[in-house]
């Protein structure tokens, strides 16, 4: 058995599925924390839920006619023999668990917000992954035009929170039970009036809303005078947009009103939301939501509204890079330890744990790789202070303090490392 070991061929994560190492995800955790502070601040409770459901959950929640459901869902058999699926979505779990653990019994509206991996069997892109990164709230069982307004403007402070500024908000309205059939049918005449190819006329025929989304030319130029829902909502589903947009405004919150929108998702109602960034290219879709007044009772629960958002992570991230702005600091630690000799090693380890437990973010050269490999890895680690201790220090009770953005470098008591070491990071004003 010698000289023949094979090669092994190294594994590669599957196709569309980002990795996010070090140095920049700290970016990443920076906007997720961003996005999930932002409706913490406006009363949001976490709320965790599985990564897989019952496939018929988001058959029922979503739609069968979207794409996500029908084409893009990650459905397996489990040994049991039930169909369970990615989630693609966070929406219908939220509805599902609020339903089951009966907390729509409780306060109204019940808040909550969550953060994590869904996964829609897309073709990848820059900017679309099989797994993508949410952050987003719920707020079920109030039908207040000013919770909407709240909603979009936790979204809005959550992206300004992170330092994004090239974005839009586009709102519309998509109107109510009450006037949606009856434009869904003024739709359905005047596109059954037009030459379309039996593919169109058939997502006329079972959703005609996503017509006026066809990006292909000759059929936006054919659907450019299409009815829009916006022209035809009913007095209370008007009244309600307009009480949003005027929310909006006392609040500074900038927005344009698209009446064209439409969304990836079947269950929205009335107001309905997207945050767009032009440095994107074609996945230009930063966050998303709206109303879904229908969605509880059509999953078996009470006939209550809820209204909420879904925020792209992976490409806000994308955006702050396509704005050249970097919202976290990359460097892993602030305090590097350089120690020489195994006495310094076990003294630095002490001083790396004190000051751990002060909240200074400490790394220590391990390996005994000598005094210039040592003071590389200082420098890699990003960090402003290094501390170097050797024995000749030890015997003098000292320890060498060094600043890695100026080079300039001190001897302090060792005793007073800690304190030093805080008071250099942190001076007091
Ligand atoms: P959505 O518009 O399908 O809404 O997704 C929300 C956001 O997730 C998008 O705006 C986009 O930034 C990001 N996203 C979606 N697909 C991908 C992908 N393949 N790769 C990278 N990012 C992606 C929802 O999911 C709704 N549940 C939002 C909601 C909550 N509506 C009401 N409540």
């Amino acid at each position: 058995m010698t000289g023949d070991t094979q090669r092994i061929q190294p594994f590669a994560a599957p196709k569309g599925v980002p990795d996010y190492l070090p140095p920049d995800s700290a970016t990443f955790v920076a906007v997720r924390d961003g996005l999930t502070a932002a409706a913490r601040a406006a009363g949001y409770g976490h709320i965790e839920l599985p990564i897989f459901e019952d496939t018929a959950l988001f058959a029922r929640g979503v739609g069968e006619s979207t794409d996500v459901v029908s084409k893009e869902m990650y459905t397996f058999a489990d040994k049991g023999d039930r169909s369970v699926t990615l989630r693609p979505e966070g929406t219908a779990g939220v509805m599902r668990a609020v339903i089951e653990h009966s907390l729509d019994r409780g306060a109204l509206p019940v808040k909550v917000s969550y953060s994590g991996p869904f996964f829609r069997y897309e073709r990848p892109q820059a900017g679309r992954y099989r797994q993508l990164q949410q952050v987003g709230v719920e707020a079920i069982g109030v039908d207040d035009p000013a919770l909407d307004a709240e909603v979009i403007a936790v979204a809005d402070r959550g992206f300004r929170s992170v330092g994004l500024t090239g974005f839009r908000l586009e709102l519309t309205s998509l109107g109510d039970e009450t006037c949606r059939p009856q434009y869904r049918e003024l739709l359905q005449d005047f596109l059954f009036g037009l030459d379309l190819d039996e593919d169109t006329r058939r997502r006329a025929e079972i959703n005609p809303l996503r017509v006026l989304d066809d990006k292909r030319p000759h059929v936006r130029e054919m659907t450019a005078d299409a009815p829009l829902m916006m022209d035809h909502l009913s007095e209370s589903a008007r009244v309600h947009f307009d009480t949003v947009r005027a929310h909006l405004d006392a609040m500074g919150v900038p927005y344009v009103v698209n009446p064209r929108m439409v969304r990836g998702l079947d269950y929205y109602t009335k107001t309905t939301f997207e945050f767009v960034h032009d440095g994107l290219g074609a996945q230009s879709g930063i966050g998303g939501g709206g109303r879904y007044d229908g969605l509880m009772a059509q999953l078996g629960g009470q006939p209550l509204s809820g209204i909420g958002f879904g925020l792209g992570v992976d490409r806000t991230v994308l955006a702050l890079a396509a704005e050249g702005v970097t919202p976290a600091s990359t460097a892993r630690c602030e305090v590097y330890g350089v120690p020489m000799g195994p006495e310094a090693k076990l003294r630095l380890a002490v001083i790396a744990q004190e000051l751990r437990a002060a909240g200074v973010r400490v790394d220590l050269a391990y390996g005994d790789r000598g005094m210039k490999g040592a003071m590389k890895g200082a420098d890699r680690s990003g960090a402003r202070l290094a501390l170097v201790l050797g024995d000749r220090d030890l015997e003098a009770g000292e320890i060498g303090l060094k600043d890695l953005a100026t080079g300039e470098q001190s001897s302090i008591p060792l005793s007073e490392a800690t304190a030093r070491v805080r008071a250099t990071l942190s001076p007091v004003s």
